[in-house]
């Protein structure tokens, strides 16, 4: 983890920190000397890197340590910054997909906190600062499916969040999580138009949110989050529709009811609870079988096909065995 606290909790990048010109043209160097018989592994997670210092370095550095976390990180090439950070859905300020990069700069993040509530030995309010602490930050890159059809690959910063659950100590009769984002009309210029009821409401079942796959998460590429992502920290829930990793969270509680969330109130002939990433189980109005990956949206660009659980099948597919996924869609 390298993290230093400042006042908002945050980390100032320190200028030896920042990757140096001259670092760079030696990772390229390498890069081309490795690429005449290297291990693949090695030279996969040194293209990570070199993709990643070509990013726009203007946020606050967030970095993570390589986590140790079964499936955590993908060999997929990632998807530009530029893309992730401009091509959002994030309804409280608008429903364009350009929209949260140009609108989001009115969100508040600091001070943050996030209320723990509901059936849980620990409940109280516990400050971003608190929550940054908690655990080590690890880098996790991801794959993000969204149910409109399209995905991206991202990497993360955060950790599990298990870590933060276990420290809580929610009560045996605690069978779901239910996470509730911010729902503030001053700075969220589109809370109160009818699209959805606000706050923005997830759940997942315990052993959903459990499992270390699914990450609370402050940052990306190595920053924190930029505010049309989720600042100052949001789920990412990577085997389900993106639609489940709620942004700006504000509350955890903890409850042994399913909870209503925000999508399957609003449409659920359409969104169901789990939402897990299925090829075989089409949205009502289209397919989703296959996928555009963004920034491989050329001319003659292949879609992408689906993988069942958005390929982390192996690490989440024993959560649903024998259950009927296309009921509990
Ligand atoms: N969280 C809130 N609070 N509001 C939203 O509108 N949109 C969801 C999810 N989290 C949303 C949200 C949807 S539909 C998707 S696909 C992902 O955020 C998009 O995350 P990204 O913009 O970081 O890719």
């Amino acid at each position: 983890m390298l993290i230093k606290t400042r006042d908002d909790g945050y980390t100032h990048p320190q200028s030896s920190e920042i990757t140096s010109q001259a670092v760079y043209q030696d990772r390229r160097q390498l890069m081309r000397l490795m690429a005449g018989g290297a291990a693949g592994a090695v030279l996969a997670s040194w293209a990570v890197r070199d993709a990643r210092a070509q990013m726009p370095g203007q946020g606050t550095k967030l970095v993570g340590r390589t986590s140790a976390v079964s499936g955590a990180s993908t060999m997929d090439k990632l998807t530009e910054f530029k893309d992730a950070s401009s091509y959002n859905n994030f309804y409280e300020f608008g429903t364009d997909k350009s929209d949260p990069a140009r609108n989001a700069h009115t969100l508040k993040t600091a001070p943050w906190t996030v209320a723990i509530e509901g059936l849980v030995k620990k409940p109280g309010n516990y400050t971003l600062e608190d929550l940054l602490k908690l655990s080590a930050m690890e880098e996790r890159i991801y794959r993000m499916r969204c149910v409109e059809g399209w995905s991206m690959v991202i990497p993360w910063v955060g950790y599990s969040v298990a870590e933060l659950i276990r420290r809580v100590e929610p009560l045996g009769s605690a069978k779901y999580v239910e996470f509730v984002t911010l729902a503030d009309s001053k700075t969220m210029p589109y809370v109160g138009s009818r699209v959805l009821d606000w706050p923005y409401v997830e759940g997942l079942r315990m052993d959903e949110a459990m499992h270390p796959l699914t990450l609370l998460t402050f940052g990306m590429y190595g920053e924190v989050l930029p505010k049309q992502n989720g600042a100052p920290l949001r789920l990412v829930v990577p085997w389900k529709y993106g639609f489940k990793s709620g942004k700006s969270l504000v509350k955890i509680r903890f409850t042994d009811k399913q909870p209503a969330t925000a999508w399957s109130v609003a449409a659920p002939q359409e969104y169901g609870f789990y939402s897990n990433v299925n090829p075989l189980v089409d949205h009502p109005r289209w397919s989703q079988a296959a996928e555009r990956r963004i920034g491989e949206d050329g001319l003659f660009a292949k879609k992408r096909k689906t993988l069942m659980f958005n390929g982390y099948e192996p690490q989440v597919g024993q959560l649903y065995a024998g259950m009927d996924l296309k009921k509990y869609y």
